[in-house]
């Protein structure tokens, strides 16, 4: 690879991603998870080849070199979204488990019996069950934020819900359903104004956009590896100190304790504290890989690509009649996802006819179904492009998207 970005062409790129070699599909399924660059590949393989022991239990340098490569990971990921500190950066599965991590310890302190949540009704079940379960749990009550039919949050609509009880609010950065950006600084300060905890998914904007927590001041942000050219199985929680210091665990076992008796239990310091059991070196290792690609890329590059990629596929999409997309009339406000609806036909047969020409797509509720009530649709189909999609692939995707309905039976 060339040593700049603005050098590489798209087929360049594409040639660093093993998969993307090796199937003859249009991978446009990207919100579900991302592909792997051959970097990411090496890490975690030199990691196993060179430095596999137990971090932090071994005083041997094997578990040394492991230890060191998982903290250094963990740097890597603070400087990335500009964290104070690495105290603040815990490794977890996924984003699902960071936010039933806040969800399970912060609701034990935070929640009393008749307190509220507020929840945007666009959320992912991950940002929406544990908060359910956590205010099942305390007596508490979570009220929902309505969105618009074009799928945006205003200041107006959160203050109307905010009320006297409403301890925490949960809201996505960007909808995996609509695509969409929320001004979640804007919603935080709001928050914050009146001593609410703010609590983002970055699930959908992490891998894609420039995030800057500091500046955001949310207190909390829950992202997935996967979905960032990363490996499965390692994700990420951000959350102020101020919080997490005061937070218990959520998950106990090995080596987040400072010391055991039979009767009393001193937890680590953060992180650790969060951290029970084996961690996921490996993962670590290969998110720290995919995100120094991805800087090599640039974050701006990356916005602008996908930007590119979104527009031309929805302007093609627009013209198919029958075609329907949510949320937004403006492209640029669609993050590189286009989920819609096709006249008459079910999203299932539209992702079985779109693969029978070698285009992958979701099909489903996208583990949003109060989402899809509210808008009136059993389900939808989604595409989700990343930089390393191809004009070509648009191209293909909208052609077979058009022939869906004639494929079906019915006249232009
Ligand atoms: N959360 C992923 C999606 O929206 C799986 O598809």
């Amino acid at each position: 690879m060339a040593e700049n970005c603005s050098e590489w062409s798209i087929d360049e790129i594409r040639r660093e991603f093993p998969l993307l070699q090796n199937t003859d599909y249009a991978y446009l399924d990207n919100a579900a998870t991302s592909q792997k660059p051959k970097v990411v590949l090496d890490a975690v393989r030199d990691f196993y080849e060179t430095k596999n022991a137990n971090p932090f239990r071994g005083l041997y340098p094997l578990s040394e070199a492991a230890t060191e490569a998982y903290e250094d990971a963990r740097r890597t990921v603070k400087e990335f979204i500009h964290a104070k500190s690495t105290e603040e950066i815990i490794f977890t599965r996924n984003a699902s488990e960071s936010l039933n991590l806040v969800a399970y310890s912060l609701g034990s302190i935070l929640l009393e019996p008749g307190d509220e949540i507020v929840v945007s009704i666009a959320e992912h079940h991950s940002n929406m069950l544990p908060w359910r379960q956590a205010a099942d749990r305390a007596g508490a009550k979570v009220v929902y934020l309505e969105c618009g039919g074009d799928g945006s949050f205003t200041e107006e609509g959160l203050l109307s819900v905010l009320g006297e009880r409403t301890k925490l609010v949960a809201m996505t950065q960007v909808s995996n359903v609509f695509g969409r950006e929320n001004d979640i600084r804007r919603f935080a300060k709001v928050c914050h104004e009146r001593g609410i905890v703010f609590v983002a998914d970055g699930a959908q904007s992490v891998p894609h956009m420039a995030v800057d927590v500091q500046d955001l001041d949310v207190d909390f942000l829950a992202f997935s590896g996967h979905k960032m050219l990363a490996p499965d199985g390692i994700g990420v929680l951000y959350g102020k100190k101020k919080w997490l210091k005061k937070m218990p665990p959520f998950l106990s076992g090995g080596e987040m304790i400072e010391s055991v008796t039979r009767d009393r239990v001193i937890y680590a310091e953060l992180p650790h504290k969060f951290e029970a059991g084996t961690v996921n070196a490996g993962g670590a290792v290969g998110l720290a890989e995919a995100i120094r690609y991805m800087q090599q890329l640039g974050l701006d590059w990356i916005e602008e690509r996908e930007r590119a990629v979104t527009s031309l596929a929805y302007s093609r999409m627009k013209k198919i009649p029958g075609v329907h997309i949510l949320g937004s009339e403006n492209p640029d406000e669609h993050h590189g996802i286009l989920t819609f609806t096709v006249d008459g036909v079910h999203p299932h047969d539209v992702s079985e006819i779109l693969s029978a020409s070698k285009i992958a797509v979701r099909a489903g509720h996208h583990c949003a179904q109060p989402l899809m009530q509210q808008l009136h649709v059993g389900s939808t189909t989604r595409a989700s492009l990343m930089f390393y999609n191809t004009e070509e692939e648009v191209i293909r995707f909208t052609d077979a998207l058009g022939a869906v309905r004639r494929e079906m039976g019915y006249g232009e």
